[in-house]
């Protein structure tokens, strides 16, 4: 688990439990007050930084369709959508709702920074 801290308070976390040999399922999240300020990138630098160096051969995770922000700051972390679970969860309200799997590989990601900029 890592924390992000701005000031001295805790300001988001990412975890990232191996759940299945050499993979890594990645969760994270950050006060809303504190996004848009790279802590996102940061931490999600973090998990790949701890995948290369314990060996681990990918990180997945499943986002909602509809998540941009947290699409995109994926995609620009070289995951790649790997699969679409159409309607695959039901709302209190009735509607389905979708999600994307994504994973970024250590092989695909050879000689490249974890952590960009
Ligand atoms: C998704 C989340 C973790 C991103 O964290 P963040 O600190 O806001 O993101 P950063 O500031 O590090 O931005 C990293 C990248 O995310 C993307 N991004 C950030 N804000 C964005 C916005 N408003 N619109 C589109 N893309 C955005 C960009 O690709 C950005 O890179 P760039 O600054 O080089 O353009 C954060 O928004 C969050 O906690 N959301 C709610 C919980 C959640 O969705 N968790 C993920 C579940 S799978």
């Amino acid at each position: 688990m890592w924390v992000l801290e701005v000031g001295e308070q805790i300001a988001g976390y990412a975890a990232a439990p191996e759940t299945t040999p050499g993979v890594l399922s990645v969760g994270m999240a950050i006060q809303r007050t504190a996004r848009g300020q790279g802590g996102g990138r940061a931490l999600l630098g973090a998990v790949q930084e701890h995948a290369r160096t314990s060996g681990a051969h990918k990180i997945s995770l499943e986002v909602w369709t509809d998540n941009v922000r947290a699409i995109a700051l994926y995609a620009a972390a070289g995951f790649q959508v790997e699969g679409l679970r159409r309607d695959h969860y039901r709302r209190r309200d009735g509607r389905l709702r979708s999600t994307l799997i994504m994973a970024w590989r250590a092989t695909d990601a050879q000689g490249r920074s974890a952590v960009r900029g």
